[in-house]
């Protein structure tokens, strides 16, 4: 029996996560912390809001009292920190946001961590990062736990820092850490901001596709719930001090996956082949947009015998179906000007 705290558990990936947990470890407490910003979401978490292992608080991890005081009252054992600002678009509008979440938020966790946890026996602090922040990759080669840190947008350089605190805090204080770094996650629950969300959500209302660049660029998509089983096994399971890359094995170039997308949407929305890609806008290409990214999973696959088990296609079938059956969530958080404030600077460009 422990007690879990859980960042960012109103998100796209943390929402997966505190649903696993809460009916896996019915004996466990789990503490969902997270300050509901534009991509936090009760909505996410309905069908376990009353279960009796399941707390919500509501509070900003960057509120390093706040943090304190959450630790004072659940005694935690475990923490999985997910809290982050995490779009690419938004860090080139506003970078300071990500510095105050991402790294002071993630420092202010650890020095909590670090204050209560004197034995250490059954505590993990575990990180969920990114595979950004290993750069970009050529046409060749994949992204090793061993690949040099290489972080080119304001995200992957706040991601880049705070995995380093938490390596740091191990050691320099014995904190019992560990750290994964995961490919691009879809499925569920994801704000309509990122590529698969924005383009369902645009394609059920005919606006237009704004692909970058030439669509040219490559990323390794993994669904949200093959990434949670990742979380649930490397916090059991996986070695303190140690970092686990995770992937899908799954590289599409982005055009490629918008015409997938597009034949897998006209279906469903039962509209004549073609009519969705009829909507397909090329746009000028994100500032310092990474070429390629690719995750080798080795060691996560044979150390902890970790492996995805959704297909990409069948995945982006059941996204495609939740955000269909989901009209009134996605009517919620697309309502007024959603992505104005940080889209223009593309719009106008
Ligand atoms: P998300 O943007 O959907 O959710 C982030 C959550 O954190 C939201 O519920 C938000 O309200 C909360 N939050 C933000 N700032 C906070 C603060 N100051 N205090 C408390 N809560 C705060 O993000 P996501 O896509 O679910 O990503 C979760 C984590 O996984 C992030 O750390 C991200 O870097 C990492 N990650 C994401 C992906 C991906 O493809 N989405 C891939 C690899 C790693
Ligand atoms: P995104 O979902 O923002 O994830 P990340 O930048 O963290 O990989 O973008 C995925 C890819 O899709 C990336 O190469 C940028 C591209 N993209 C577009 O072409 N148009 C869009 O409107 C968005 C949001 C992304």
């Amino acid at each position: 029996m422990k007690n879990i705290l859980i960042t960012g558990g109103a998100g796209f990936i943390g929402s997966h996560v505190v649903r696993l947990f809460v009916n896996k470890y019915p004996e466990s407490t789990i503490v969902n912390f997270d300050n509901l910003t534009y991509a936090g979401n009760l909505l996410n978490l309905t069908d376990i809001e009353n279960k009796k292992n399941y707390h919500f608080v509501k509070g900003d991890i960057v509120d390093g009292e706040a943090v304190f005081a959450l630790f004072e009252k659940y005694g935690f054992d475990q923490v999985v920190h997910l809290a982050a600002e995490s779009h690419v678009d938004r860090s080139i509008a506003n970078p300071m946001a990500f510095v105050h979440t991402n790294v002071i938020g993630t420092v202010n966790l650890l020095n909590a961590a670090k204050h209560f946890w004197k034995h250490g026996n059954n505590n993990r602090f575990y990180h969920i990062s990114t595979d950004e922040v290993y750069g970009s990759l050529g046409e060749e080669g994949l992204f090793t736990e061993e690949t040099p840190y290489d972080p080119r947008s304001p995200y992957s350089a706040s991601k880049a820092s705070s995995d380093h605190f938490v390596r740091a805090y191990h050691h320099t204080f014995g904190l019992p850490v560990v750290l994964s770094n995961c490919s691009n996650n879809y499925g569920a629950n994801q704000f309509p901001e990122k590529l698969i969300p924005l383009f369902i959500n645009n394609i059920i209302h005919k606006k237009p596709l704004p692909v970058y660049g030439k669509g040219e660029n490559v990323r390794d998509w993994l669904y949200v719930i093959d990434h949670a089983e990742a979380i649930d096994l490397i916090l059991r399971k996986g070695t303190t001090g140690e970092t686990y890359n995770i992937g899908g094995h799954n590289e599409w170039k982005n055009i490629d996956l918008i015409r997938l997308l597009c034949t897998i949407m006209d279906e469903k929305l039962g509209r004549a082949p073609g009519t969705s890609e009829g909507l397909i806008t090329y746009v000028k290409d994100r500032a310092g947009h990474d070429l390629r990214y690719a995750i080798d999973a080795g060691k996560v696959e044979s150390e902890l015998g970790w492996k995805p088990t959704v297909t990409f296609e069948e995945g982006l079938r059941k996204t495609a179906d939740w955000y269909l059956s989901n009209a009134e969530w996605l009517r919620q958080v697309t309502s007024g000007d959603y992505l104005q404030y940080y889209r223009k600077q593309y719009e106008e460009r």
